[in-house]
């Protein structure tokens, strides 16, 4: 292995997480025949195949199994080493890896944003995905912080609330439901609804409403973002339950009205989570204090002065 270097094994680590060379490529900001020749270097310095192709599908080889156990061990290592010279240095200086949900990209960035001009030698380094991508990461300890609204039952976490996520029903603003008050949910349920994407915790939240009351949304269409929802529901495709959140942007002539439903808003939080015996770096100690003491304010200053002032319609 006296060959093998350190960005050969980032680059097969990449390949190993995602089972594929194209997205190890994307996330490394690296072309795919550079990545696959990292990799084949790498597997002549082992002296064994790391991976095999069966179909379409990349498997680990027992050598690349091994080898990607080893990496991680190697990279926790070397993660640990980073967190105590910059704590020996005292220094607020380094790397901060978040992973978000979806539909916290309305608030993190702007959280980010005043933390970054106070601490400008911290890098940013934000994963954005949906919930079930995000505990999967969680569980594979590959971020120092998490932030989401549904924690997770089967892992052992540390979880800290630091903002309302409230959940809100959206149509059309011409929609004649628009007229209406306290909306039983069941008129809600005939209506054609536009759902996020399994895996969703949007998701989970609204199919564990319409459970809860003996329900099923009339779901006619599934889109894995906030935002195609958003269009979605102004080309009057259906409605949907969406995050507050989401309205964030949405301007005096927003086409999109919050109706008034029963049992909604649904109560959520935004959480700031990591693992229960992980060491937090000073860097992301820092930003975790920072969420807990200023987030709450610092977002109503920011992005949701308009959202959380307004009540119920988001034109209004
Ligand atoms: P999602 O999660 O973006 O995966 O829907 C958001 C949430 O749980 O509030």
């Amino acid at each position: 292995m006296k060959n093998a270097t350190l960005h050969q094994l980032k680059v097969f680590e990449a390949v190993a997480r995602h089972s594929s060379f194209t997205r190890a490529a994307e996330e490394l900001f690296l072309t795919q025949p550079t990545v696959s020749m990292q990799v084949k270097q790498l597997s002549k310095s082992v002296g064994l195949p790391l991976f095999e192709q069966v179909g379409k599908r990349l498997y680990l080889t027992g050598a690349g199994k091994e080898l990607y156990t080893t990496c991680q061990d190697v990279f926790d290592r070397l993660s640990q080493f980073e967190i105590s010279v910059a704590d020996l240095k005292g220094l607020k200086q380094g790397v901060l890896r978040l992973a978000v949900v979806t539909t916290a990209k309305y608030v993190v960035p702007r959280l980010l944003g005043p933390f970054c001009q106070r601490y400008p030698g911290i890098d940013v380094s934000l994963t954005v995905n949906n919930h079930e991508w995000v505990l999967d990461s969680l569980a594979e300890n590959r971020n120092d912080l998490y932030i989401l609204s549904q924690p997770p039952e089967d892992i052992d976490v540390q979880i800290h609330p630091f903002l309302e996520n409230p959940l809100v029903v959206l149509a059309q603003h011409n929609h004649p439901l628009t007229q209406e008050k306290n909306i039983p949910l069941k008129r809600i349920a005939e209506e054609p609804f536009i759902m996020r994407e399994p895996g969703s915790g949007t998701r989970k939240s609204v199919q564990k409403l319409f459970e809860e009351h003996g329900l099923q949304p009339k779901v006619k269409l599934d889109l894995g973002s906030n935002e195609a929802i958003k269009q979605a529901i102004a080309g009057g495709l259906g409605i949907s339950v969406l995050s507050l959140h989401t309205l964030a942007l949405e301007g005096t002539n927003s086409q999109l009205s919050i109706l008034d439903v029963e049992g909604f808003p649904i109560e959520r939080y935004w959480y700031v989570v990591h693992l229960s015996g992980k060491q937090l770096s000073v860097i992301a100690r820092t930003f975790f204090d920072y969420l807990l003491n200023e987030g709450k304010i610092v977002a109503e200053e920011t992005a949701f002065q308009g959202v959380f002032s307004k009540g119920k319609r988001a034109e209004d």
